[in-house]
């Protein structure tokens, strides 16, 4: 790699933080009787400090421009820091740098209880060796002195990625190289004039440049299994929305299906006229979907470092042909040898709830499919192959209670999908 230590600016570097921030501003201008500026003008006031901001750029004396800063942070610390998220690819080029042994921190001029809160929410935290933010009460930040704190005590080369003419300038003044990030609030003629040793026009680039040629870190794999009603499809599509705005590249699919010969497949199967089908043939049909799916759409993403969720797997076939058609799960695993060829998620959910109540749920929700129009016996077995499942596979199977609110589910989704993806950078 380029860098052994890496000092990554916040706002518009790692978070694309307009909105929380500009309407924050736009709140705090209107409690102060000020006229209202346009976009562009809101724009500069991310990145450097906001008393300096509100001084130079509305004109403000500076007890007024004090006191604006507490008005902004009435509303940036309620609603503001959420309305952000993490540029795309950040998240995985993160984790390719800690898995290639460099130290990574932050340096903002952001206080440090709100820098923290993103950084946790965003599931950032786990990547950063270290944050350098101001403290609460302090007006001006001080980037030569964050970057400085942001350092580690030994090192060979470092940069410091920003977005700003003042975080080159705090690079420059710590003898480091500073590193522009063009896809943030900054022009290249501000980074350039501040002496920027190269410029990123997007993320894609800035991994380039800081990996050069070391390995990216994997994707991760999750699936969402359990019975027909549990909730992992509603749980799965929160889940795909959140990672996304926490900066990873998010393949959401299905299975059966996911590409268009396995939809084929999955018509086949699903269709209340294919009555008759044998268990065998039922099972080498999610094999054969399976096999396509895994090679064109499932280990392609994972090389390119996405997260892929799939809404049911492998263990769907163990509990619903080996449980419920009673093929035996090792029948089943034989089967499906040749279409995952060792591909197994990094974690599975499963989403645990009576498979009666699943029943109702579903029913209540739209016209069953073949499957779900099986008999108590056969969802019942489902559900105890895939408490099987479960307890033989602990470290991989992760049992969250789907019997709860919606929020609370999502709650332990969350910490679950955080975990792995922060354990996974090793692998
Ligand atoms: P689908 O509507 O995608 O599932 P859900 O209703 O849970 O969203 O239907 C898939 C059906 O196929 C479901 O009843 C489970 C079943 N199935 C198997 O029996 N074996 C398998 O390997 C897979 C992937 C699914």
């Amino acid at each position: 790699m380029r860098y052994d230590a890496v000092i990554f600016d916040l706002d518009g570097t790692l978070t694309e933080s307009e909105p929380g921030i500009t309407k924050s501003v736009q709140y705090a201008l209107e409690k102060m009787n000020r006229p209202a500026p346009d976009q562009a003008t809101l724009r500069r006031f991310i990145g450097p400090p906001l008393y300096e901001s509100f001084a130079e750029i509305a004109g403000m004396p500076p007890e007024d421009a004090a006191r604006a800063v507490d008005v902004y942070r009435e509303r940036f610390s309620t609603v503001g820091w959420k309305e952000n998220s993490v540029y795309r690819g950040i998240a995985p080029l993160l984790r390719s740098l800690k898995k290639n042994g460099a130290y990574v921190a932050v340096a903002t001029g952001k206080p440090e209880i709100f820098s923290r809160r993103i950084l946790d929410y965003f599931g950032l935290a786990p990547f950063i060796d270290r944050l350098a933010a101001i403290e609460e009460s302090d007006l001006h930040a001080d980037k030569p002195a964050l970057v400085r704190r942001a350092l580690p005590e030994k090192f060979a080369r470092a940069c410091m990625v920003g977005d700003r003419a003042g975080d080159m300038e705090g690079a420059l003044a710590n003898g480091i190289d500073g590193v522009g990030a063009l896809y943030g609030y900054g022009s290249r003629e501000e980074l350039e004039g501040a002496g920027a040793a190269f410029i990123a026009e997007d993320v894609t680039s800035l991994s380039d440049y800081l990996l050069d040629g070391s390995p990216a870190a994997p994707g991760v794999f999750v699936s969402f299994e359990g019975s027909d009603g549990c909730g992992k499809s509603t749980q799965m599509k929160r889940a795909a929305e959140w990672l996304a705005s926490c900066g990873y590249e998010v393949i959401s699919t299905r299975e059966p299906g996911g590409c268009p010969i396995s939809e084929r497949i999955r018509e086949i199967i699903l269709d209340v006229g294919s009555a008759g089908m044998t268990a065998e043939c039922e099972a080498l049909l999610y094999a054969a979907s399976r096999a396509q799916h895994v090679s064109q759409v499932i280990r392609p993403a994972l090389e390119r470092g996405a997260a892929v969720l799939c809404d049911r797997f492998l263990d769907s076939s163990m509990a619903y042909q080996g449980g419920g058609r009673k093929l035996g799960v090792e029948l089943v695993r034989e089967i499906n040898a040749p279409a995952v060829k060792g591909l197994m998620p990094h974690k599975t959910l499963f989403y645990d709830i009576s498979p009666d109540k699943a029943m109702r749920r579903r029913l209540a929700a739209s016209e069953p499919d073949r499957m779900e129009l099986e008999k108590k016996e056969f969802t019942d077995a489902v559900y105890a192959a895939y408490v099987r499942l479960a307890r033989d596979n602990p470290a991989r199977i992760a049992v969250i209670d789907g019997d709860r609110a919606i929020e609370a589910v999502e709650a332990d989704t969350r910490r679950v999908l955080l975990d792995v993806l922060a354990g996974q950078q090793e692998g």
